[in-house]
């Protein structure tokens, strides 16, 4: 290994007490060597998503693209509301997808994990994965991480019981596993 995979994440959740905050904290802390994860914390500064803004788009925007390009993955903290993305997530990815000839998140290897209600956050993911993988993202849909009322099994700082710890500790290593295989496909 030359130097580590650069990893950018956030979390589709403003609550204070996020368990999906709590989720990318948990992934940060036990990230394999190789994957370098750093937050982001400023996606809810990102204006709502107007094309009329995309003509002269504005600095946090501009700010968001060159994150994304420069970054070899992306890792969601992605809750579901009403079996949808958060609209802050929603927004974040709508951006992402932009502009339509140099699109930020084509080529980037894209891992959602979720905790959500009864649902998990199931419904949130599939929502856009499709999507997001028509758009030139690489999407690692297995081993998928939608866990359901787990607000008791995980704290804010992202102190998990075993089963989410290695939930989200298998998500991390096939995302990598991803990584590696874009990088030999473009040898
Ligand atoms: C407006 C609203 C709608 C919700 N809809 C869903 C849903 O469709 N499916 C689900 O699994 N959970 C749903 N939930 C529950 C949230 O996913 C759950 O509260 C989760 O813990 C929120 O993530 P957070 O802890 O990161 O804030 C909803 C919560 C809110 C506030």
């Amino acid at each position: 290994m030359t130097s580590p995979y650069r990893v950018v994440a956030f979390s589709g959740s403003l609550r204070q007490g996020s368990t999906n905050t709590a989720l990318v904290r948990l992934a940060q802390r036990i990230a394999p060597p190789e994957l370098q994860i750093e937050w982001i914390d400023w996606v809810d500064q990102l204006p709502w998503m107007n094309p009329d803004l995309e003509e002269d788009p504005p600095a946090v925007v501009q700010r968001w693209w060159q994150t994304l390009r420069e970054a070899d993955g992306l890792l969601v903290g992605m809750p579901e509301y009403n079996w949808s993305p958060t609209p802050l997530a929603k927004n974040a990815l709508d951006w992402a997808t932009r502009p339509p000839d140099d699109r930020a998140i084509a080529g980037t290897v894209v891992a959602f994990i979720s905790s959500g209600g009864r649902g998990g956050g199931a419904k949130a993911q599939e929502n856009l994965t499709p999507i997001l993988g028509f758009m030139g993202a690489t999407m690692v849909v297995e081993p998928p991480v939608q866990l359901a009322l787990v607000r008791d099994r995980i704290d804010a700082d992202g102190n998990a019981d075993e089963e989410i710890t290695e939930a989200v500790r298998a998500k991390l290593d096939a995302m990598l596993e991803a990584l590696r295989q874009r990088d030999a496909a473009s040898a």
